[in-house]
């Protein structure tokens, strides 16, 4: 693990030893385009953090540059301790930092057979211990029984559990894997994500995971990085991003949410599913209210004899595990709004049904308008 390079200690040397990785104000350009722009982010040995963004927003490129694939061009990358990148001096590369990697498109050798790729990243250790280490992880990941078989002969999963395999054998400390599930088909893919899960888990290996499907980031992270035009907007566990966004593209990447505006009054905004708390906007501050649809809960009331206007079921889908409504709600004030509620479970209520709304308000976010679309 030591390196042999004689890379000058930095002030940080001392607190990096907390850190199995560490980069700082790194930035990177691909000629004139800026790919990212100051990050900054630490990971804990055996931590799993995911890197979550919309396609092109500079993920793959810092997982490069973590592995080595890519020259530091400015800011520091620390490994275990170690600076491994110095901007415009020595690069150390990719095989000699010690980091296991696996990528969407691994490619396996294909002159070896399952067992052999395995083997391949042992290369220090005695054959019989090679031969040994290798089986234990095709087995940890199913795929033992093929260790005699050529890559060209398994499915795309199954080639993806060797890459996996190859990636983790020699036991580095860190892994980096570039979307590693995402040419498996969803069944498959689950079943893959949940045994590596498990697997470094269990060998306690840190884990950089990149991915733009924030329920993989959700599923397989202690704290996820959520970027966006080459910038980490919020960075931590899944629960302080879904729960506690800090602002409204955090929100929106986790799933399709209601959008409602009004203007902050005393502390609250008025919309049409009654007042939510604005607190912290000054008076007369335009808000962007978001809500969950799941934060909207649902009562059948009976029809009011009153000609007083009520929300009411517009439709209502089964999706599976839950039900879909669009409702037209009615707010005191006259205004209607058209929203979605996502409910367990199968409750399917007939068109035009009478319903109260009531609001979890730990699923409903107020932002100052002028934040929405706003660049990070
Ligand atoms: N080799 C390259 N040359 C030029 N531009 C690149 C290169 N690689 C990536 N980019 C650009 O940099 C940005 C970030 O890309 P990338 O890191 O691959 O994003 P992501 O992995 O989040 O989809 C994109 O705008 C992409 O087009
Ligand atoms: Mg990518």
């Amino acid at each position: 693990m030591t390196s042999q390079l004689n890379l000058p200690e930095t002030r940080h040397a001392k607190a990096d030893h907390a850190h199995l990785l560490a980069m700082r104000e790194v930035r990177h350009a691909y000629g004139k385009h800026v790919a990212l722009k100051n990050i900054n982010l630490e990971m804990a040995p055996g931590e799993v953090v995911c890197l979550l963004g919309p396609s092109g927003c500079g993920k793959t490129t810092l997982l490069r540059i973590a592995a080595g694939l890519e020259v530091l061009q400015q800011g520091e990358v620390v490994i275990n301790g170690r600076r491994i990148g110095v901007p415009g001096g020595r690069h150390v590369p990719p095989e000699k930092r010690n980091v296991g990697l696996a990528f969407q498109d691994s490619a396996l050798f294909p002159h070896l057979t399952v067992l052999e790729n395995v083997m391949f990243g042992l290369e220090a250790q005695p054959l019989h211990q090679r031969r040994q280490r290798a089986l234990e992880w095709l087995e940890q990941l199913g795929m033992v029984g093929y260790a005699k078989v050529y890559p060209h002969m398994l499915s795309g999963g199954q080639q993806q559990r060797v890459a996996l395999a190859r990636a983790l054998a020699p036991s580095p400390p860190l892994m980096l894997l570039d979307e590693p599930f995402s040419s498996l088909d969803a069944r498959l893919r689950d079943q893959i994500r949940d045994d590596t899960l498990h697997v470094l888990k269990k060998v306690g290996a840190g884990t950089l995971l990149v991915t733009h499907d924030p329920e993989e980031a959700m599923f397989m992270a202690d704290r996820i990085a959520l970027m966006r035009d080459g910038r980490i907007v919020q960075m931590g566990t899944p629960q302080e991003l879904y729960c506690n966004p800090s602002d409204p593209f955090v929100v929106i990447f986790f799933g399709s949410v209601n959008e409602l505006h009004g203007e902050a009054r005393g502390g609250v905004v008025q919309t049409p599913v009654g007042p939510v708390s604005a607190a912290g906007l000054a008076d007369g501050t335009q808000a962007q209210v978001l809500i969950r649809p799941e934060a909207l809960l649902i009562t059948e009331i009976d029809e009011p004899s009153s000609s007083h206007q009520y929300s009411h079921v517009i439709m209502a889908k089964l999706l599976g595990r839950s039900s879909l409504l669009h409702i037209c709600a009615h707010g005191k004030d006259g205004r209607e709004a058209h929203l979605h509620a996502r409910v367990p479970g199968v409750f399917l209520p007939a068109a035009g049904q009478p319903v109260e709304i009531r609001l979890d308000p730990s699923q409903v976010f107020v932002f100052p308008a002028d934040l929405a679309g706003a660049g990070a």
